[in-house]
């Protein structure tokens, strides 16, 4: 790949390993079709003719959100964009357990309460940001940002089509565009391992400067596994430099380190997620 195009895809929001996805995807049903008895020619065959379509698919689906976002400048990040996997984003989480229940979960640990305001950093497309603009009513406010703009556009498009009063920004964790001590309670919802250790300083030292003293930072991301199967399924995040972190626990000392003070470890989900609930201090 030459460093022109692959300067193209970075700064298409897309990360520098995207160009692997489809081969990757080709390979693997080529492996299954051959596991399943096809000759590999033809499991390779079958294999391009099944992803192709599957990728034109989605290719039509991205080419439909760009233009929501077409006019603003997209933030410059060192965190995952998940600019790929906006369109089946939401559907993906609900196959993996984290639909519905995972985000009412969420904010029964906030306690969001009538007319507060609230920002939620790295918000994907949305889910959890709209449910909290239910929380909070209608005397509240609630933000969500992000820095990928395809989960951007899914989110506006959302909000749109269900009426909600959530509001949607380009911006990253690590450059807030708002005031200090603008917000009563942050949400962090699986967004923290997308970011390498200088930027989870950075992000978290950002989101206490946004909060008014007294405040709450809600975080559920990826922690210590409970068992062995978990350590099984998920030990090749540790070679990731985004995830390495949170998998050897280290999620509360980068909370103390921002400033947080009485951190409390709210619940397990799943074998392999924690929710934090952080206070910064009153004045
Ligand atoms: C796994 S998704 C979680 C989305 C959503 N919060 C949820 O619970 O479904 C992680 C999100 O973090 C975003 N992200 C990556 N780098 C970021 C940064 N520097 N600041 C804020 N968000 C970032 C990604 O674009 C992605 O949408």
């Amino acid at each position: 790949m030459t460093t022109q195009f692959r300067r193209r895809l970075t700064s298409a929001g897309a990360s520098r390993w995207s160009w692997l996805c489809p081969w990757a995807a080709v390979a693997l049903a080529a492996a299954v079709l051959a596991l399943w008895g096809l000759a590999w020619w033809s499991a390779l065959l079958a294999a391009l003719l099944l992803v192709c379509p599957a990728l034109l698919l989605w290719g039509l689906f991205v080419v439909r959100l760009d233009p929501l976002t077409a006019s603003e400048p997209a933030p410059a990040t060192h965190g995952i964009l998940m600019n790929w996997a906006a369109p089946f984003y939401d559907g993906g989480c609900r196959a993996m357990g984290l639909g519905r229940g995972f985000r009412l979960e969420t904010l029964e640990h906030a306690a969001l309460r009538a007319g507060e305001r609230v920002l939620d950093v790295g918000c994907g497309t949305g889910v959890l940001t709209r449910l909290a603009a239910e929380a909070v009513g209608p005397t509240g406010q609630v933000l969500g940002i992000d820095p990928s703009r395809r989960m951007i556009a899914v989110a506006r498009r959302n909000a749109e089509r269900t009426g909600s009063r959530a509001e949607f920004r380009l911006a990253a964790v690590e450059a807030l565009p708002f005031a200090e001590a603008s917000f009563d309670a942050v949400l962090a919802s699986a967004m923290l391992h997308h970011l390498p250790p200088e930027l989870k300083r950075s992000g978290l030292a950002e989101v206490y400067r946004m909060l008014r003293p007294g405040g709450r930072l809600l975080a559920v991301d990826i922690d210590r596994p409970a068992n062995r199967l978990w350590w099984l399924l998920i030990w090749p995040l540790r070679l990731m430099p985004e995830t390495a972190p949170n998998l050897r626990g280290e999620v509360p000392a980068y909370l103390r380190e921002a400033g947080f003070e009485r951190i409390e470890v709210r619940g397990r989900r799943a074998g392999w997620l924690s929710y934090w609930l952080a206070f910064k201090p009153q004045a």
